[in-house]
């Protein structure tokens, strides 16, 4: 259905280059995790610790299924969507799914500052961030294509991005 999916973990820009990239290509854009706050009327903070992250995953799992049906959009997913089986079919079916990839210590600065994000919001976030990338990297190597977010800045990964569809 003509859309990009970008996915993989927290911290590696999906939302940032998300946004740019729609505006680049003049396509609609649809961050997940907004899609969910809106639903719960919640932050995925208070998602998480008044109602569980199975609640979370479940409702993740409807606005996937919504989001995969529309066209012409650019899609950021949640770092933990596509681990899901059901999921990464949906998204795979909608569009071209583009995995971004940062090394540990690069998500640990861009993430250190920031506590809205309950998984990283632990006693030692490095050994978190080291333990769940090693888990899902077989889901994000899934992905059609991939971008290290390294040493790039938000337009040159969009850039990328739009060097690798054309
Ligand atoms: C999660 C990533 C978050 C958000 C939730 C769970 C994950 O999204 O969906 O906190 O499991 O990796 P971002 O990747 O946009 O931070």
């Amino acid at each position: 259905m003509n859309n990009i999916i970008l996915v993989g973990f927290m911290g590696t820009g999906k939302s940032v280059v998300g946004k740019l990239l729609a505006k680049k290509l003049k396509k609609d854009f649809l961050e997940l995790d907004e899609a969910i706050e809106a639903r719960e009327k919640m932050s995925i903070k208070d998602i998480f610790e008044k109602k569980g992250e199975p609640h979370f995953r479940s409702v993740e799992k409807e606005v996937v299924k919504e989001a995969s049906l529309r066209k012409n959009t650019v899609i950021s997913a949640g770092g933990g969507a596509i681990i899901d089986e059901e999921n990464f079919k949906n998204l795979k079916s909608s569009g071209i799914i583009i995995c971004l990839k940062a090394s540990p210590d690069t998500i640990l600065k861009r993430t250190k500052n920031i506590k809205t994000r309950p998984l990283l919001n632990v006693p030692d976030p490095k050994k978190q961030i080291g333990e769940l990338l090693k888990k899902r990297e077989p889901y994000y190597n899934k992905a059609d294509f991939s971008v290290n977010t390294n040493n790039l800045t938000i337009d040159q990964v969009a850039e990328e991005i739009i060097k690798i569809l054309t």
